[in-house]
């Protein structure tokens, strides 16, 4: 397998794939740059070696249509200043030949989100799954998918994934285009080895007490490495909007809080598997609830009431949205004297002020715990949000960019997109 630093890039153009879909606010600014800063190791030994670029991503979940709200044009001036020369944007990413074909040494050019067309992703659009020209219209999609992967590498002379975020999706720009690359012209980039490196590092290595922190809304999405992980971890801390799905399931009362009734069964057995597996599970007992938090502007609503109380004694018009004292007490204990973490998802709605503490006690922790040893990992955009917005980046092991990627990866799934290059 080609390695990025036996390779001199002189006088070639490298098309490189990275996971560039950094959150926006509505004025179009990127509010956390760490997937940008994360491939720039890659980007400058290109050019440093006397090479050219050509960079491609995805933004957002475009579904195979032009939308201005996810064009990549907004973060040219972004990626220009970082990487400390002009970029050049191909508005099409399917008609960049001449644009690429013109760039010299040390000039980079930008595509268009790839998503923008269907055939990134392969899937066949507007055609249900249950119509029976699905199949047919399946097999024409993965023919044009390659048709386009083949104009995405004929714009260059060699190949390199730096996507980790994406790197769990087998889409063109990501695993197809590989093929049409021979195994010299192909390579993983700093930032991917540096992520797969890191999931080694706690999957090959663990060092024990190994405590994760799965957050977010829903139970749903995270069911998958909440299992894998009742297989790994000495204690499993639950938090963030799943608490309430928990709650419900003993017959709690939690208000407006978010719940996904059809998963009560599934949380149950999350308790029961970590009961088996001798798993110590923390879930988050109270609460801090409000009756006016408008996640439009992230904010509580004027006259509005923030209350604190059990995470399953909500009362009615009040939704949960921190976790509560208690809560945040026990997370400390449970993390304190880890020597393996991993953290993924927030305990509360942390873009709001008012409801960072929840996130903000475990980040503490972590921060605290890898002071005195613990190889620390996070993962996912809002977690790695919430340690940049504590001021705690520096006080963790490891930031990864990834966020399905990870999950995946720390389930010990093969990543297609490394895959693609390893073979
Ligand atoms: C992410 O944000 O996790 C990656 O960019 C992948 O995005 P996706 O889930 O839309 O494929």
């Amino acid at each position: 397998m080609q390695n990025i630093d036996n390779f001199n890039f002189a006088g070639k153009k490298a098309i490189v794939r990275v996971d560039f879909n950094v959150p926006l606010n509505e004025e179009g600014k990127i509010t956390d740059d760490t997937r940008i800063r994360g491939a720039l190791p890659t980007l400058k030994k290109v050019l440093a070696d006397g090479g050219a670029l050509i960079i491609m991503s995805h933004m957002g979940k475009p579904k195979g249509k032009v939308n201005a709200k996810y064009s990549l044009s907004q973060i040219v001036d972004a990626v220009s200043e970082k990487l400390g020369v002009p970029v050049q944007f191909a508005p099409d990413c399917a008609k960049a030949a001449d644009a690429a074909a013109a760039l010299k040494a040390g000039e980079v050019l930008l595509l268009e989100n790839l998503r923008f067309y269907p055939e990134e992703e392969g899937k066949p659009v507007g055609i249900d799954k249950a119509d029976p020209a699905y199949e047919e219209a399946k097999k024409a999609m993965k023919a044009s998918q390659k048709e386009f992967s083949k104009t995405l590498a004929s714009y260059a002379d060699c190949y390199i994934n730096d996507a980790f975020g994406t790197a769990h999706r087998k889409h063109a720009s990501t695993a197809v285009i590989a093929d049409y690359f021979d195994a010299d012209n192909k390579m993983l980039g700093y930032l991917m080895q540096k992520e797969v490196q890191a999931v080694d590092n706690v999957l090959s290595n663990i060092k024990r007490p190994f405590v994760a922190i799965m957050g977010g809304s829903k139970v749903s999405s995270k069911i998958g490495i909440i299992e894998n992980l009742l297989g790994k971890v000495d204690k499993l801390i639950l938090c963030g909007g799943m608490t309430y799905t928990f709650a419900k399931a003993h017959g709690g009362e939690i208000g407006e809080s978010i719940v996904e009734m059809d998963k009560l069964e599934v949380a149950l057995g999350v308790e029961e598997m970590a009961k088996k597996n001798g798993v110590e599970l923390v879930l988050s007992t109270d609460c801090t609830a409000t009756n006016g938090l408008d996640f439009g502007t992230m904010s509580v609503k004027e006259g509005a009431e923030i209350i604190s109380c059990p995470s399953d004694k909500i009362p009615a018009g009040f939704e949960g949205v921190d976790a509560g004292a208690e809560s945040q007490k026990a997370f400390a204990a449970a993390i304190e004297g880890a020597k393996t973490i991993l953290w993924n998802g927030p305990a509360g709605v942390f873009e709001c002020d008012a409801f960072t503490a929840g996130s903000r006690a475990i980040g503490e922790a972590i921060a605290k715990a890898t002071a005195e040893g613990a190889f620390s990992l996070i993962g996912g955009g809002d977690s790695v949000a919430c340690v940049n917005k504590f001021g705690l980046a520096d006080q963790v092991s490891y930031i990864s960019t990834g966020g399905g990627a990870l999950l995946e990866a720390i389930e010990g799934k093969v990543l297609p997109g490394v895959a693609a290059i390893q073979g």
